[in-house]
């Protein structure tokens, strides 16, 4: 689970993103030559762009308002100054000279009657940066009707939906107005019997056995419910559900967690679904899990959804040409399936009215860098649109199984010691986040500038950043050197912030509650403590479950941890099963304390 970080340090890309209009624009070229097949070809072409000083961001939508393309589709426009494509999603673009090509990939190169497709590229430029207003579709003028022999009506209205996401996958939306904007405010979470019951067994446990944790539906066998072989719990959905209706709980949290090719960065959470699988995704395990969700015993439930942890962040920073980029990334970039799996799980969930989806977001030491941050907000833009709407989407949560602090309470990023920024430091390495709360903050502010709603909240999984005890420092180092200061007064003790298994020295964070700070819906614990993030040797298992040497203590590190030892607790089990010594030790060094 929870892959580190690649990334690019040093590189110093502003951040300071102005959000320009969206311009939706018809292509002003009227004239067409007329061909036999003209009355079939014709196209509608929505671009925007949200620009800062030196670059920008488009977005590009072409609709297909002629015959349905089958073989691949060609988007094409000159720029009228020097704007120059640097990175591009969702289709392959090149440039030459002023003229830009863009083409479908080769997983989505069809495009039917009145569908959709949506690109989007980052881009340098000087000067101004005027839009395109003329584009083609497969050589074809898009003018917004199906060329001369139907005329548009009027040349400079808009299309009537100019920012029409992927008509894929097409089902219902969900009924306006039946969702609250926070569905964890002001009721009660479910408590999960079947981890209530391995906390409570543990001396000490019954201290944090009453907290809601999140249900992990980690393979097809978890939507029915299990012999009890699995590593983590027998009971299924419906059993999960009307346990919570028997609670009288409020809201019950599960996790949607079996992408095609899962986990391509790491080896302790490889899952069943091999990388080409995304029809089973959608048939054997979305489809299923969303008929339960919808029964209508449970309406008076609000089902939050915490949506794919750490796929769509390792699209961005661990495909290749990323240090220690891997090729299981490669290919599920290449195939869509994480895009696509999040696009449907996020339609078919969100189509159902008392049903939240909360997407995950990776953590600070992750995409907190600059040149990860904007693309992976992009990218979770790209999933949203594929799913139809970004309506489809409650919120983000950050910090998933990770230990990443909640607030570094001796120093913020803007700290200097003798002159020298923190970011300086060994620690910090550059990134513009020393803590999670800040960066989620930071984070929601992004989200909402490419594109989701502004009332979009952030989770932070507190279930093991807590990082109190003896090793939690007391006050701010006075050293001047600035390493050593940054080293003396951080509250996360992790060897390097790329260190995600199982840590040593960790703690319970914050206990789960609703509106703790500005932009946050909830603290949670999704990961639920006492739950091995993976084995620290080789264990076999008929789970898919691979030895992530992340894992193991001996282990002395790769690109993505600086080369560090791995600060693995030793032997522990597979990711998912009950590990009581690291539950003993997040409730010796819980903090808040016990
Ligand atoms: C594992 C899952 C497990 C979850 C919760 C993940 O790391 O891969 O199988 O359900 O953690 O413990």
């Amino acid at each position: 689970m929870t892959p580190p970080p690649s990334r690019s340090p040093r590189r110093t890309l502003t951040r300071a993103l102005t959000v320009a209009a969206a311009v939706t624009l018809v292509s002003g070229l009227g004239v067409v030559a007329a061909t036999q097949a003209n009355a079939a070809a014709g196209c509608r072409v929505a671009y925007s762009a949200n620009s800062w000083s030196t670059g920008f961001t488009g977005n590009v939508t072409v609709t297909n308002l002629g015959d349905p393309i089958t073989n691949g589709w060609t988007v094409a426009w000159a720029f009228a100054g020097n704007q120059t494509v640097t990175q591009g999603w969702n289709a392959t673009i090149t440039q030459s000279a002023k003229n830009v090509t863009a083409v479908s990939p080769t997983y989505a190169n069809s495009l039917a009657t009145n569908a959709s497709a949506t690109f989007g590229f980052n881009a340098n430029y000087s000067g101004t940066n005027t839009n395109p207003t003329a584009f083609t579709l497969n050589g074809v003028a898009c003018t917004g009707s199906t060329g001369p022999t139907t005329p548009p009506s009027s040349p400079s209205t808009p299309p009537s939906s100019p920012s029409t996401p992927p008509s894929s996958p097409p089902t219902s939306q969900p009924p306006a107005g039946a969702k609250v904007d926070n569905p964890y405010a002001g009721v009660a979470g479910y408590k999960n019997p079947e981890w209530q019951a391995k906390a409570n067994a543990e001396p000490g446990g019954s201290r944090v056995a009453n907290n809601p944790t999140a249900v992990w539906l980690d393979r097809i066998a978890a939507i029915e419910g299990t012999d009890g072989s699995s590593s983590n719990g027998s009971m299924g959905v419906r059993d999960h559900l009307d346990a919570a209706l028997a609670q009288g709980a409020g809201y019950i949290q599960f996790v949607i967690y079996n992408l095609p090719g899962r986990d391509c960065a790491a080896l302790a959470s490889n899952g069943e679904l091999g990388p080409n699988d995304l029809p089973r995704y959608k048939s054997e395990y979305i489809d299923p899990i969303a008929a339960i969700q919808a029964d209508p015993k449970y309406a008076a439930l609000r089902i939050i959804n915490i949506v794919e942890i750490d796929s769509l962040p390792n699209l961005v920073t661990n495909t290749s040409g990323n240090a220690g980029g891997t090729a299981a990334c490669d290919t599920m970039k290449a195939n869509g399936g994480y895009v696509q799996g999040v696009g449907y799980a996020l339609n078919k969930l969100g189509a159902i009215g008392n049903v939240y989806n909360y997407v995950d977001a990776a953590h600070h030491g992750w995409i907190g860098w600059d040149s990860n941050f904007l693309p992976t907000a992009n990218i979770l833009l790209q999933a949203a649109q594929a799913s139809g709407s970004v309506n489809n989407v409650t919120g983000f949560i950050v910090n998933t199984a990770n230990y990443s602090a909640l607030k570094e309470q001796y120093f913020g990023i803007g700290t200097s010691v003798n002159g020298t920024s923190v970011r300086q430091s060994t620690w910090v390495d550059w990134n513009q986040y020393v803590d999670e709360l800040t960066f989620a903050q930071s984070f929601r502010n992004q989200l909402v500038a490419v594109g989701f709603n502004s009332n979009i909240g952030m989770l932070i999984d507190t279930s093991r950043n807590g990082w109190g005890g003896s090793g939690r420092p007391t006050a701010a180092s006075t050293s001047t050197d600035v390493n050593t200061f940054v080293n003396q007064s951080r509250i996360d003790r992790r060897i390097h912030a790329g260190n995600w298994c199982n840590q040593s020295g960790a703690g319970l964070g914050e206990r789960p509650r609703a509106n703790p700070e500005t932009g946050i819906d909830a603290y949670v614990w999704v990961k639920p403590p006492g739950e091995s993030d993976g084995s620290s040797s080789l264990i076999p298992n008929d789970e898919g479950k691979g030895f992530d040497r992340m894992c193991d203590p001996t282990y002395t590190g790769n690109a993505r941890n600086g080369n560090s030892l791995s600060g693995a607790l030793p032997n522990a089990p597979i990711s998912g099963a009950w590990f009581s010594a690291q539950f003993q030790q997040l409730m010796a060094n819980a903090y808040p304390a016990l």
